[in-house]
């Protein structure tokens, strides 16, 4: 694949779903991977299953500025520099304004937006100085419509295009690429991150049904990170053709 062999990319949220899937895509590419997330033990399995020249594992939690730029740090040092972040960890505890989810609301700002402007202020000095690297965003159909259930995380996921769109004009000066992708349902382990065990088991059902699986959005990535440096691929916004919203 082109301009990927030896590209060095770090991936938050690398223990499952997108993020496991779009690494093994890459190194199938040629690229190098830091795995970043919670458990440290699916870490190091995909870590096995990739190689251990191509991949290496950091236990991250993404509310953690500290364990973020801790997680930077150690891909910088293993590879030598990072020319792509795909800023993936993420859950969606959907449920109705009423519920008062309070715990819910916090954990789901915290990961996916705070999570993703921790990340950005670790890697954004990497880049600078590199002069290029390109941040890799994941947003959702959630961050262009708005459902029911969905306030806080298409909350965090409008939220996530507006730092991207920001970001995208602030790094101009240096030749920073900014990629927002945006899926509909994929086949991940995302439903099991919703508490209202009603909606849980609604979701778990379409789900089932309708969604595809994680190498569709993987393909996207490696869509943005295979172009010239000349190209900046901005927004992929990508659906199951069965899906209506
Ligand atoms: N699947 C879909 O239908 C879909 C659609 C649109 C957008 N998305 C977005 O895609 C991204 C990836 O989700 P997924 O679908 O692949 O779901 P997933 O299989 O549940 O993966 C979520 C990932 O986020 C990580 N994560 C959660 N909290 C974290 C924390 N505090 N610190 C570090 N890592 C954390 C998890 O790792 P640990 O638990 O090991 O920490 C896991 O690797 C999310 O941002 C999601 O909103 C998914």
């Amino acid at each position: 694949m082109e301009n990927i062999a030896e590209k060095v990319v770090a991936i938050t949220g690398a223990s499952s779903g997108l993020g496991a899937e779009t690494a093994r895509h890459l190194v199938r590419a040629g690229a190098k991977v830091a795995l970043g997330a919670r458990r440290k033990d699916r870490l190091d399995a995909l870590v096995d299953e990739l190689g251990a020249d191509n991949a290496m594992a950091f236990r991250v939690d993404v509310t953690k500025r500290e364990e973020l730029q801790g997680f930077v740090d150690a891909a910088r040092d293993r590879f030598g520099r990072i020319d792509a972040m795909l800023h993936n960890a993420g859950l969606m505890p959907f449920a109705p304004l009423a519920e008062n989810r309070h715990d819910e609301w916090d954990q789901c700002i915290d990961v996916n937006l705070k999570g993703v402007l921790y990340g950005l202020g670790a890697v954004l000095p990497v880049m600078q100085a590199q002069g290029a690297g390109q941040n890799i965003f994941v947003s959702s159909v959630a961050g262009h419509v708005c459902t029911p259930i969905g306030a806080v995380y298409s909350a965090t996921k409008f939220g996530v295009r507006a730092i991207a769109e920001s970001l995208r004009q602030e790094v101009k000066a240096w030749g920073g690429r900014v990629t927002v992708l945006s899926p509909g349902a994929v086949a991940t382990e995302l439903p099991q991150s919703i508490r209202n065990e009603e909606i849980a088991k609604a979701m778990a059902d379409y789900y089932a049904e309708a969604a595809i699986p994680a190498d569709a959005f993987a393909r996207g990535v490696v869509y943005a990170v295979s172009q010239p440096e000349d190209v900046d691929i901005n927004e992929i916004l990508m659906r199951p053709t069965s899906q209506q919203m």
